[in-house]
């Protein structure tokens, strides 16, 4: 089953360049990892806080796999594609070890959870498998592996949230990163393996990620993704003992936490994902309108535009609920950017049910959407309850429809902003010419627009004018 974004406008955003941890590696360390990540943003995320464990342990990161002593594969299980992928991967890494007999690979994330040790069964070249609360015990792990023994450790935790480890930034732009504030989910949405693989939900320290988002700007980072699940749910209470912390502090909702970030500084935006529509509150969207930096836009999955469907899949809104919360948040947050994640072809979905996910993306009139066609998991709630019954091919009819519509929506989004000036954080050089630049707006649309003459640089603020626009990126140019 594949994936589709409509409008790629995360691309230009992924040229890495050369920053620490990899600077100093050939001194400081005398073993070397290399490590890969698939799936979503708290897999990258992850990926940092297992970089900060093993540099602990002694390993320093390297991007060129040959030259490395461990080779670790973060991976995803939301679809099987995402499977097939890690698993192919597997099968070159497994020609590399066959040449290299000292090199271990090791598969972290969702697989790593869901398999355990079946994994060592299937992949014989494996040789640890930890799943995503189990990071560290790494060192340990990497210890038995190199003695021969096959290493496991998939167990998962309702308390850890790596609050104490500061991850080290992998391939950064030095401008971007990401804060987890919490992880693991609650929620079982029928279709979805996350709850068994990342267990039950627990929210980070709010002091650990304040500190986090604080340390960032010192470095010069201009901009923080606070990533979770469900970031709605966020809460957070202070120890009991009173006398820890004075005594009087309160709980910390997701709405505080994000107040208590954008006053890290007006410099630092803040972003955060996912969003649950049946979680956002008018508090969140309120305190979005109160603070510039707090940039506006909102990723909130519809999944689908069936109430019987989203029924289905224990998504816990209706249609008409849904609709309310857009006008809601149009209405608190006019300019607000919103996206999407879309899944064609659940468990009996009919004709109806999909005109309505269609007629649902229309009045949302998202500017962006991920795409999907279902993809049954073992284990999930759907994958006992319902029969995987839509045939393939009405499947990929209907996420071609959904597609289609999609690219007719962000055209007309980006048609809207042609002549409207934005307040862009230079990310860094475009993708296709070093004499432009590439940021995004507060609604996070990428811009490409010319450096001129003038001396700014990345992590700066300026104005650009949108003057024209393709599929996936708006052009525009520096005004005064
Ligand atoms: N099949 C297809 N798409 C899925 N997603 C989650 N589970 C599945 C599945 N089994 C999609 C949802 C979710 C996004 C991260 O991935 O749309 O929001
Ligand atoms: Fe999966 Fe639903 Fe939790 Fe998202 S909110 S991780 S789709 S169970």
């Amino acid at each position: 089953m594949q994936a589709l974004a409509a409008n790629k406008v995360h691309d230009e955003a992924r040229q890495g360049e050369a920053f620490a941890p990899f600077a100093n590696d050939e001194n400081t360390y005398s073993k070397k990892f290399y490590i890969e990540s698939y799936g979503c943003q708290m897999n990258f995320s992850d990926s940092e806080i297992v970089a900060s464990i093993l540099q602990s342990g002694g390993f320093g990161a390297t991007r060129n796999y040959e030259e490395a002593d461990l080779v670790l594969l973060n991976t995803c299980s939301i679809r099987e594609k995402a499977e097939q992928t890690v698993r192919k991967r597997l099968t070159e890494f497994r020609k590399i070890k066959e040449a290299k007999p000292g090199l271990l690979v090791g598969v972290l994330g969702c697989m790593a959870e869901r398999l355990k040790s079946k994994f060592l069964e299937e992949e014989k070249l494996v040789d640890i498998v930890v799943g995503p609360d189990a990071y560290r015990t790494l060192p340990v792990l990497i210890e038995e592996a190199e003695t021969g023994q096959k290493s496991v450790n998939v167990l998962l935790s309702r308390e850890e949230t790596y609050a104490d480890i500061s991850p080290v930034r992998l391939d950064s732009n030095g401008v971007t990163a990401f804060v987890s504030i919490m992880r693991g989910c609650n929620n079982m949405c029928s279709f979805c393996v996350v709850p068994f693989t990342r267990g039950r939900e627990r929210s980070r320290d709010a002091h650990s990620i304040i500190a986090e988002a604080q340390d960032l700007f010192n470095r010069g980072y201009k901009e923080v993704t606070l990533l979770g699940q469900n970031v709605d749910s966020y809460y957070w209470a202070p120890p009991l003992n009173p006398l820890s912390r004075g005594g009087k502090e309160e709980a910390v909702t997701f709405a505080k936490l994000l107040e208590m970030v954008a006053q890290v500084s007006p410099e630092l935006r803040v972003r955060f994902s996912t969003s649950h529509p049946k979680d956002i509150t008018d508090e969140v969207l309120l305190t979005m309108a109160r603070y510039d930096n707090i940039c506006n836009y909102i990723h909130l999955p519809l999944q689908s535009g069936s109430t019987r469907v989203l029924q289905l899949m224990n998504r816990t809104y209706t249609r008409e609920w849904y609709a309310a919360k857009v006008n809601r948040i149009r209405e608190i947050i006019p300019d607000c950017g919103i996206s999407s994640d879309i899944i064609a072809g659940f468990c009996t979905e009919s004709e109806e049910d999909h005109a309505g996910t269609l007629s649902m993306m229309e009045s949302s009139a998202y500017d962006m959407s991920y795409m999907f066609f279902y993809s049954e998991r073992p284990g999930t709630l759907a994958a006992r309850r319902y029969k995987d019954d839509v045939p393939e091919e009405v499947k990929k009819r209907r996420l071609k429809e959904i597609v289609e519509l999609q690219n007719r929506l962000s055209y007309q989004s980006n048609k809207q902003d042609v002549g409207k000036t934005f307040n862009v954080l230079i990310e860094g050089n475009s993708k296709r010419s070093e004499a432009d630049w590439m940021g995004r707006n507060s609604q996070n649309k990428v811009i490409v627009f010319p450096k001129g003459s003038y001396n700014y640089k990345k992590g700066d603020y300026v104005l650009v004018k949108v003057n024209d626009f393709t599929q996936a990126t708006l052009i525009g140019e520096m005004v005064k």
